[in-house]
Order: C-alpha cells, then sequence, then structure tokens
C-alpha cells in the first residue's frame, strides 16, 4: 500500500473514532446543559469564538444610517429600551433582576457597555441569538426602529439614573409602529409601575387600534398604521388584591392571604403591579 494511501485511512480512522466518542459523550447525558453550571473554559471559548464570528460575518455587510448621533432617534429608542430591555440588561442605578442574575450566557449590563460597532448591535437585535435568552426583535420591530435603539445604546454608559429617567420620560414611550402598548394606567392608580425587574418582557401587549388617530413622537419611523400583525405576547397579569377572597392556582405554596410575604430574594418589592409570587 501507497504510504500516502495508508495516512489516509488512519486519518479518517481516528476520525471516526472520535466522532463516535462526541456522540456517545452527548448521548449519556455527560454534559451538564443546566444556566446554573457554567461551561468548562474550553467549551466557553469555542462557543464565544463561533458566536463572534457568526455575528461578524453577517454584521460587516450591514450599513448604519449616517445619523446615528440624532437626538430624534436616540430619544425614540430610549423609550422602547426602557419597555423592552432593561428587565435582562438593566439600566442606569438599576439592581440586578431575577432574568439577569439566572440567564446564562448573562446578558451584558448595556448601562455600562461602551457600543464599538453599531452594526453588530443591530444584528443581535433583530435576530437574536440561539439557546440564550436574547430574542430575535426582528420578529416584531422594523429596521428602523432597532437602528434607533442602536442610537439609544451608544449613548446609554453615558447616562446618570437622573439623566436615564429623563430621556425615558421625553421619549414617546413603547412605540414601533406595531401593537404595542402605549403608555397606559392598569387602574391600580399607580401609573408609574412599570420600573419593575419584568419590565423588558413586553409584558403588556393590549394592540394600541392603529387605526384610530392616533399622534407619533418624534423619530419615530415612517411606518404603514393600517399594518395589523402586531397582535399578539400578551402576557399580562393583573394585580391580585390578597384582602380579598380570592382562589390559588393549583400548587400555590401554603401561605397566609395578607401576611406581608418578603422573602429574601425579591429584587424589588411588590409595587411591581403583576401576580408575582415566590
Ligand atoms: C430575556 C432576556 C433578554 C431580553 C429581554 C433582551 N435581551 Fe439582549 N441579550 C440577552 C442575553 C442573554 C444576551 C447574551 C447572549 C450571548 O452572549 O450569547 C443578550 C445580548 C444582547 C446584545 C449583544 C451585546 C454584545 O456585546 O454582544 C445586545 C446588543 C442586546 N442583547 C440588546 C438587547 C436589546 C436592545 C433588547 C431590547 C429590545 C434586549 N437585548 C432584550 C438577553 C435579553
Amino acid at each position: 500500500m501507497k504510504s500516502h494511501t495508508r495516512h489516509i485511512i488512519v486519518t479518517s480512522a481516528v476520525l471516526g473514532v472520535i466522532a463516535i466518542g462526541a456522540g456517545v459523550f452527548a448521548w449519556a447525558g455527560i454534559y451538564n446543559i443546566g444556566a446554573d453550571d457554567a461551561h468548562t473554559k474550553p467549551v466557553y471559548s469555542m462557543l464565544q469564538m463561533a458566536r463572534e464570528r457568526s455575528i461578524t460575518a453577517r454584521a460587516n455587510k450591514l450599513h448604519p444610517p449616517p445619523n446615528l448621533d440624532d437626538a430624534a432617534l436616540i430619544r425614540q429608542g430610549a423609550g422602547n429600551y426602557n419597555a423592552m430591555c432593561t428587565g435582562c440588561h438593566l439600566a442606569p442605578g438599576m439592581a440586578e433582576t431575577e432574568l439577569s442574575k439566572g440567564l446564562y450566557p448573562a446578558p451584558p449590563n448595556l448601562s455600562q457597555a461602551d457600543v464599538k460597532d453599531p452594526a453588530h448591535h443591530f444584528w443581535v437585535i433583530k435576530h437574536g441569538i440561539k439557546a440564550s435568552g436574547m430574542p430575535a426583535w426582528g420578529k416584531s420591530m422594523s429596521d428602523d426602529y432597532i437602528w434607533n435603539m442602536v442610537a439609544f445604546l451608544k449613548e446609554l454608559p453615558k447616562l446618570n439614573a437622573e439623566q436615564y429617567k429623563a430621556i425615558v420620560a421625553s421619549s414617546g414611550g413603547h412605540s414601533h409602529g406595531g401593537g404595542e402598548t402605549m403608555p397606559h394606567d392598569d387602574g391600580d392608580g399607580d401609573g408609574d409601575h412599570h420600573d419593575g425587574a419584568m419590565e423588558g418582557m413586553h409584558m403588556e401587549g393590549m394592540g394600541t387600534d392603529e387605526s384610530k388617530p392616533h399622534a407619533h413622537p418624534a423619530g419615530t419611523p415612517a411606518h404603514d398604521d393600517a399594518a395589523g400583525d402586531h397582535a399578539g405576547m400578551t402576557m399580562e397579569a393583573k394585580p391580585i388584591d390578597e384582602s380579598k377572597p380570592h382562589s390559588h392556582a393549583p400548587g400555590t405554596p401554603a401561605h397566609t392571604d395578607n401576611a406581608p410575604t418578603a422573602p429574601a430574594a425579591i429584587t424589588k418589592p411588590a409595587d411591581d403591579g403583576h401576580d408575582h409570587q415566590h
């Protein structure tokens, strides 16, 4: 047998054994998939490299708009960031949330991270990242609104808590031309309960009726108000007044209604207006 033929046979055999070994390793359930068990260093580096290469290869084809420094765009993006992202990515002066602590890979604290490459951020926001908890916002938001959010993210690390609140207040709230909720009063007498830990989850979802006359804040990209493809995502839970007679979902641990519930792990006291119990 010629030596190079023997070389090919040996290499194929070795590769075959490695592939079978990897298959057995995966099938046997040896690797812990739990989010509370960090990847080993080699696995983490491998995934990190694949993630960066994948994003860069795609983001390099994008052309960021030239006016990302435009104050109107930044302001428009602020309201959406506050409504949809802070539950995972936090904001100046905001404590960690259950989501920011529990997700793995951990969502970066975007109020402390400079935007090195706007196209990279745009791509991640639009397409999300598989098996990480980062959603593909492009399924419900058009490109213009996503660029506005990138414009805001460039400013965010420069803001302190007061400046952050001010720019969110001056923004048009949560608006991206779809079925998102406009600023509203849930009838609990507390119009300002939206800075809770679950803020970023797009919890509301009672769609604005775009067919009725309504105003758009400055910086709102052109869009078709008649497009009605944004309904859904209704996850809103009405607050339960524990003092009134009520029933509990099966599996609710034994507890005394009216008892001042304050288990140690609650990040935010019970003013988040949601049915939130642990
Ligand atoms: C449910 C949690 C969650 C929500 C809500 C969420 N993200 Fe993320 N996001 C993540 C996680 C987790 C990662 C990290 C993924 C990874 O490293 O692979 C991430 C990564 C990112 C990154 C990449 C940062 C970098 O340096 O590479 C950007 C940008 C980002 N998110 C923006 C947003 C914006 C804007 C919103 C709101 C529209 C948002 N995210 C909402 C969980 C979330």
